[in-house]
């Protein structure tokens, strides 16, 4: 029997992402302002602040690395994939700019770490434990990683702030449930 339009799945804009990976989303996105914010600040700090704000940056960088191993694992295996929200150019637009924020954010984490272990610079892990990493004795190359790694760094403040301001023009603009797929909430 053919289904009535009652019976019909609500449009994929109002359907919602599942809670892990709407945690999963905002922590990212947490994360990733919180490292830019301490990377932006530190050259104004006295060098003892700095150093601290560097080493936390660094233990804070390894959280992320692991809470984005576990988004793409989660989003490969159980997580809900929703269909695209808006239909044509843009939505697939959207789509390749999710994607590029994981290539990104996966580049940003090896560049961060390779870039610390040229510089072979020992640190704390959140004044835990300390963590040393070899002597390349390398400084072009960690000069190299450095200035990438910056770079990353901004493209990705940029493209998440464009994505962000897409989707506030979607629930502000449009009033559609775009932003709502991301928002923990009663119903599906
Ligand atoms: C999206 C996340 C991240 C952003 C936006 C970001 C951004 C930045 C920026 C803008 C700098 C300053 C660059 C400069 O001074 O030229 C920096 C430094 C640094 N970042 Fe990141 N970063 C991120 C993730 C990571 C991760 C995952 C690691 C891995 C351990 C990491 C390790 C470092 C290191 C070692 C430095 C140099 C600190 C020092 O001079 O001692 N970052 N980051
Ligand atoms: C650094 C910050 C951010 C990063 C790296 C990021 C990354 C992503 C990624 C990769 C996706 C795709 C999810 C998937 O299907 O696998 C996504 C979806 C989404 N993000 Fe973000 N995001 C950030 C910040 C924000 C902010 C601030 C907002 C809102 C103001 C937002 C709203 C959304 C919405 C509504 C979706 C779902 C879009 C859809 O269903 O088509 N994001 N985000």
């Amino acid at each position: 029997m053919m289904p009535t339009p009652s019976t019909v799945a609500a449009p994929a804009a109002a359907s919602r992402y599942d809670r892990t990976t709407i945690v999963l989303h905002w922590l990212t996105a947490l994360l990733v302002l919180t490292l830019f914010t301490l990377a932006m600040l530190w050259d104004f700090a006295p060098r003892d602040t700095r150093k601290q704000m560097q080493s936390l940056h660094i233990s804070l960088g390894i959280v992320l690395a692991v809470v984005v191993a576990v988004r793409l694992a989660w989003r490969a295996t159980r997580g809900r994939r929703l269909p695209l929200a808006v239909a044509g150019l843009q939505g697939k637009a959207a789509k390749a700019v999710h994607y590029l924020l994981y290539l990104l954010l996966a580049t940003q984490v090896v560049l961060g770490f390779s870039w610390r272990w040229a510089q072979a610079e020992a640190f704390q892990f959140f004044g835990l434990f300390p963590l040393r990493f070899a002597d390349v004795g390398n400084k072009p190359l960690a000069h190299t990683l450095g200035d990438l790694h910056d770079a990353v760094g901004w493209t990705i403040v940029i493209v998440a702030g464009l994505h962000a301001a897409m989707a506030l023009v979607h629930h502000y603009v449009l009033k559609d449930g775009v932003l709502r797929r991301m928002l923990v909430g009663s119903g599906t």
